[in-house]
């Protein structure tokens, strides 16, 4: 007969089994992987010594873009030994599942106050340059001291805007990926490494 303490364990064991189950079932649906944790956090540290450095006796204001940049930006900021504000934005830019279109909505009424400050905006990925375009336009409104940009990652493509980063973290191919905060349909973002995710899934109707 099995007490209590064994059918806690066996619970336990079956829930960990369909958790494990599920997080490979999405791994299947990455083609490969481009960076892995380790990879990425050898880079940020370069990044950040980079920055670091640049902005030495001045106070940063980092506008992080929501909400693909979370993880991003959480291990990165934490390398940077600077005092720094942090404000982020959140904008919607996709009309179809993998096309950015030149129409970004900014989901805040206000643009940050950032009069007269050194700001450095950061994205997860520029692909054609509508968004950070847009939120640049919109953060010169409100006269900052200086504007620059850091990305994870870059597409080598021709740009729809002409917008270039500073700061990027890996230039990739012009592909689909996920991981790392970046997402397809708001899924992938907790994978803990950068992937290409396989082409047929993008295709499907319904996900
Ligand atoms: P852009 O406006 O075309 O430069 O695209 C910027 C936004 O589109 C990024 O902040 C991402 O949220 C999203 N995006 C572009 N390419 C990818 C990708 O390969 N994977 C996931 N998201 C992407
Ligand atoms: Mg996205």
């Amino acid at each position: 007969m099995t007490n209590l303490t064994d059918k806690c364990r066996i619970r336990r064991a079956l829930i960990c089994m369909s958790v494990n189950g599920l997080f490979r079932l999405m791994q299947r649906d990455i083609e490969r992987v481009l960076f892995d944790g380790p990879a990425i956090h050898k880079r940020l540290d370069e990044i950040a010594a980079q920055i670091a450095a640049d902005y030495r006796d001045r106070e940063l204001t980092v506008i992080a873009i929501l909400t693909g940049t979370l993880m991003f930006m959480s291990d990165l900021l934490r390398r940077i030994p600077l005092p720094l504000k942090l404000d982020c934005l959140s904008v919607a830019s996709y009309h179809g599942k993998t096309q950015t279109s030149s129409e970004v909505t900014f989901k805040q009424l206000s643009v940050p106050d950032v009069a007269g400050r050194d700001v450095l905006i950061l994205d997860d990925i520029l692909d054609t340059g509508h968004t950070l375009a847009a939120v640049r336009e919109k953060l010169e409104t409100a006269k900052p001291l200086s504007i620059r940009v850091c990305v994870l990652l870059s597409k080598r493509k021709q740009r729809a805007r002409d917008v270039n980063a500073d700061y990027i973290g890996f230039e990739i191919e012009d592909e689909f990926v996920v991981g790392y905060g970046l997402d397809f349909m708001e899924r992938y973002r907790n994978l803990p490494y950068i992937g290409v995710l396989r082409k047929e899934l993008l295709e499907q109707p319904n996900q």
